[in-house]
């Protein structure tokens, strides 16, 4: 287990249960009657977000703009957050048709997360706009 990943749901330890699978390295996390997968959210950001985000999180200029994540303070709200990736915004693509809403959960909570990012509330499925 990464450092990195066990930091990522140290917000949902407080009120969650933790449960480690017999010689499984992966971490999973339960909220309320939802078990979400804690790696899931950096294996989704590197399939859906880096490519545009980068690795680090710091975005790119170039032909577009992609703004960088790190310490953003534009992802202070977990529901605008996940409106953001559910929806899109201008340049950025709608994850509506590509992500199961618990995705889209997971990959708002690792970004809150990460990148410097050290938000203490989390999202969850019910912030996702109808
Ligand atoms: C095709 C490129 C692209 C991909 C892929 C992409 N984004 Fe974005 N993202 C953008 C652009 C461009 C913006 C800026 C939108 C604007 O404000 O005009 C943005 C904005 C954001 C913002 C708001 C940041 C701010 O400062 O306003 C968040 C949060 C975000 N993206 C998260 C994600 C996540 C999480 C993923 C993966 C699920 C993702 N993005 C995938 C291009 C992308």
């Amino acid at each position: 287990m990464q450092i990195r990943n066990f930091k990522s749901v140290l917000p949902l330890l407080l009120f969650t249960t933790v449960l480690f699978a017999d010689g499984d390295p992966q971490l999973s996390v339960t909220i309320g009657s939802r078990l979400f997968d804690a790696t899931a959210g950096e294996e989704l950001y590197k399939s859906s977000c880096q490519g545009c985000h980068m690795p680090d999180g710091k975005g790119a200029q170039g032909a577009g703009m992609y703004p960088s994540l790190v310490k953003n303070v534009r992802l202070m709200s977990a529901k605008a957050t996940v409106e953001t990736v559910t929806n899109g915004l201008r340049g950025m693509p709608a994850f509506r048709e590509y992500l199961e809403d618990a995705q889209i959960v997971e990959v708002v909570n690792y970004v809150r997360t990460n990148f410097g990012n050290n938000f203490k509330d989390v999202a969850s499925v019910s912030d996702i706009p109808k």
